[in-house]
């Protein structure tokens, strides 16, 4: 494991300490969520957790929570989540953060605003003085509007590309859609960056989430961290 892994995983698994028997789950999406995943299912199996269902944030998730023996349910049966653990690409300190660096951002967005509490699990590298010096904003844009909305973005001062897979065609998100990320370099205001973006038909969802986290627990080479508001 390399030593950004140990510390995905040491994050990851202080935010499993606030898991409860009885809760409903939401799985973030992402390589240091996973650490958090895998411990929860070890749990499980030894009896030291009980009656957990869990909804994913994508189909990755899914697949790696069943593969684990996590049980799964939908909004169908519970619309409040209890607890959420995730991911993210950037932390401001005032727990605002970038996300979607992994394409689930819509998903995400839905579980946190459906949860009573949101801890976010990060290595250090990803707190960040000022959101946008770290990453970009992905945006998720429905397929027909990817032009118009591409230059909406480069009009308010972003440069933008469309993502793309492995196989170098459009990156497809869950739900269907593509992702613009757009670059704007330092965000002064995101809150009115948030605001504008969702003022477009063909945006669906945007990376920031403003006041979603509850608490972000960071780590390093000395231990982890907590920062709650
Ligand atoms: C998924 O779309 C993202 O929001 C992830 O939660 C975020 O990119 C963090 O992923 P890592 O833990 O893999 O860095």
């Amino acid at each position: 494991m390399t030593q950004q892994d140990e510390l995905k995983k040491l994050a990851a698994e202080e935010a499993v300490k606030s898991v409860k028997s009885g809760m409903v789950l939401g799985l973030g999406t992402g390589s240091t969520t996973k650490f958090a995943i895998l411990k929860i299912a070890e749990l499980l199996k030894t009896g030291e957790l009980k009656n957990i269902v869990s909804i994913p944030s994508s189909i990755q998730t899914e697949k790696l929570a069943r593969e684990h023996g996590i049980d799964l349910v939908t909004f169908n049966e519970y619309q409040e989540i209890d607890l959420t653990i995730d991911g993210a690409d950037e932390v401001d300190p005032n727990l605002n953060l970038i996300k979607g660096g992994g394409g689930a951002l819509l998903r995400e967005k839905i579980i946190a605003q459906a949860s009573k509490s949101v801890i976010i699990v990060v290595d250090e590298n990803k707190l960040s003085d000022s959101l946008g010096t770290k990453w970009h904003v992905p945006i998720e844009v429905v397929p027909f509007a990817e032009q118009v909305e591409s230059k909406y973005l480069q009009s308010i001062g972003s440069t933008v590309r469309t993502r793309v897979d492995d196989s170098g065609n459009k990156f497809i998100t869950d739900e269907g859609n593509i992702i613009l990320d757009a670059n704007f370099g330092e965000l002064q205001d995101p809150l009115s960056l948030a605001r504008k973006l969702e003022s477009r038909a063909g945006i669906v969802e945007h990376g920031l989430f403003i006041d979603l986290a509850s608490k972000v627990i960071s780590a390093n080479e000395n231990g982890v961290k907590l920062f709650t508001k």
